[in-house]
């Protein structure tokens, strides 16, 4: 088998076993192992010097990162990528502001990666690409005449292509993208604002199409270019999580939480700080609950789990003091004396702690504002004991909505909405909760990270047979900006 080389922006930890190894770095790992191959990108370090690729040969896996200089880190990374396309991918439009600069600095650290790669490259490696940071890493391994299969995968959302229009660059994004055999993206509706934007604004064509498993894809053709898009949504490995989490709620950690909650319910949420998350919302949900349902108050705790990131981001430091403040202000409101409402801890846990964590929750409160899959709520469902299942409420705009029949679907825009789901599923029967969760866990073993993986890999395995024409005349790029 091909040679398969993966590009993300953050490459996962070398040390297998490392807590911070999510699920994502796990089947990515595991297909990289099996096929040999490459993991490319950046090191999370910032240098002074310019560095060559730092290589560490781990089996089979070939770990190369190298370094990005202040001025990159702050052009390509904290601006382009996180203060431009996270919020506008994420319908902030509000949030997302333009920088000529900056965007010349993600053209330009897109444009330094592909050379280093395109130097370790052999001609029948497969490269799959990951996430918003990419986009434009096809279209300058063309430049530089890499005809291999290469395929994109979008973890965030794609936007409606009014949102989509109002990052300056979009015509452009949208031409660099096409320059990649097989777009994938998490859900059918990401593939269709995807699609509309290709057919209405770059005036394209769409002929429909099957995935190599017989799943709905599409042809599309614009700027010259040929590429099948698909939706391949993310999952998990259900079962190995649910042992995890059966072995981890009986350590330390998770039996003193359980022994502090002296018979109390739990509501858990676990979330990266992030603006899109819709944490403000939350606690003003589970607020509400505990005001016009005062029987709650003194008997079911909130424990908020969100580590920083992105600190350096204005739009992330602002977020964080509003929830500190939001925190204060509803503890204040009602705590007693042996008791407060909300449980708020800025810091990273180990996963498989998490997953413990889940199973002696009673309740999975994920309501992002914009997700493009949400692993966490699988995760949640995943880590219940089948005995004694929690329930969860999430968020209609996660794209895990599509995939969770069993979840108290809410929109986190309608605080009361969340609030009566909230006490819904604090009173649900068991049966119900038994029954919501086997809803839940068929479809996650069934579309398990493996499957995600795999169909990806055999459509882009398959896309130069069936003539997606990779490194046919292609036009030049646009200048980059100045
Ligand atoms: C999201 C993105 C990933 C990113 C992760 C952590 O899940 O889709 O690409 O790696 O957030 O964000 P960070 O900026 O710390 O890499």
């Amino acid at each position: 088998m091909s040679r398969l080389i993966v590009v993300s922006n953050r490459v996962a930890p070398t040390q297998e076993g490392r807590p911070a190894a999510g699920g994502l770095a796990i089947g990515v790992l595991d297909a990289l192992k099996e096929s040999g191959g490459v993991w490319f990108g950046w090191s999370g370090e910032t240098i002074v010097e310019p560095q060559k690729p730092v290589i560490d040969v781990k089996g089979k896996v070939t770990y190369a990162t190298i370094g990005l200089n202040k001025r990159d880190y702050d052009q390509y990374y904290r601006g382009f990528s996180n203060a431009t396309l996270w919020p506008a991918f994420h319908y902030r439009t509000d949030l997302s502001r333009y920088d000529r600069q900056e965007y010349s600095g993600y053209l330009r650290v897109n444009a330094q990666f592909a050379r280093e790669l395109a130097a370790m490259l052999k001609p029948d490696d497969v490269i799959w690409v990951h996430d918003y940071h990419l986009i434009p890493f096809a279209e300058a391994l063309r430049e530089l005449g890499v005809k291999n299969s290469i395929g994109f995968f979008l973890h965030i959302p794609f936007p409606a292509p009014e949102v989509f229009r109002t990052v300056p660059p979009h015509d452009a994004l949208a031409k660099a993208l096409m320059s990649y055999d097989v777009i994938g993206f998490q859900t059918d509706a990401d593939v269709q604002s995807f699609q509309d934007y290709i057919t209405r604004e770059a005036l394209g064509t769409a002929t429909p199409t099957q995935s190599s498993d017989g799943r709905p894809a599409a042809k599309l053709s614009a700027y010259g270019r040929t590429a099948r898009v698909a939706a391949y949504p993310i999952g998990i490995y259900p079962d190995a999580i649910a042992e995890a989490a059966e072995l981890y709620a009986e350590r330390k950690a998770a039996t003193s939480l359980r022994d502090s909650m002296r018979g109390r319910k739990l509501i858990m949420s676990v979330d990266r700080l992030d603006y899109s998350k819709g944490l403000a919302e939350r606690f003003l949900a589970f607020e509400r609950l505990l005001q016009t349902s005062p029987a709650f108050q003194g008997q079911v705790s909130l424990l908020q789990i969100a580590p920083p990131t992105r600190s350096d981001v204005q739009t992330y430091q602002r977020i964080r003091q509003n929830l500190e403040m939001e925190t204060g202000r509803i503890n204040g409101r009602f705590s007693q004396l042996d008791w407060s409402p909300i449980r708020y801890l800025n810091r990273k846990y180990e996963r498989n702690l998490l997953m413990g964590l889940f199973r002696i929750s009673e309740v999975g409160f994920v309501t992002p504002l914009r997700d493009g899959m949400n692993l966490v709520a699988k995760e949640y469902v995943a880590s219940q004991d089948p005995a004694n299942p929690g329930v969860l409420v999430l968020s209609q705009f996660a794209g895990a909505a599509d995939q969770m029949p069993g979840a108290l679907v809410v929109n986190p825009f309608d605080t009361a909405q969340m609030a009566e789901a909230l006490e819904r599923a604090l009173v649900m029967p068991l049966n119900e909760r038994q029954a919501r969760y086997r809803d839940m866990m068929g479809p996650l073993r069934k579309n398990d990270l493996s499957v995600w993986r795999d169909t990806f890999l055999s459509d882009l395995r398959a896309s130069k047979a069936a003539g997606a024409a990779p490194g046919a005349a292609r036009p030049t790029v646009e200048p980059i900006l100045g």
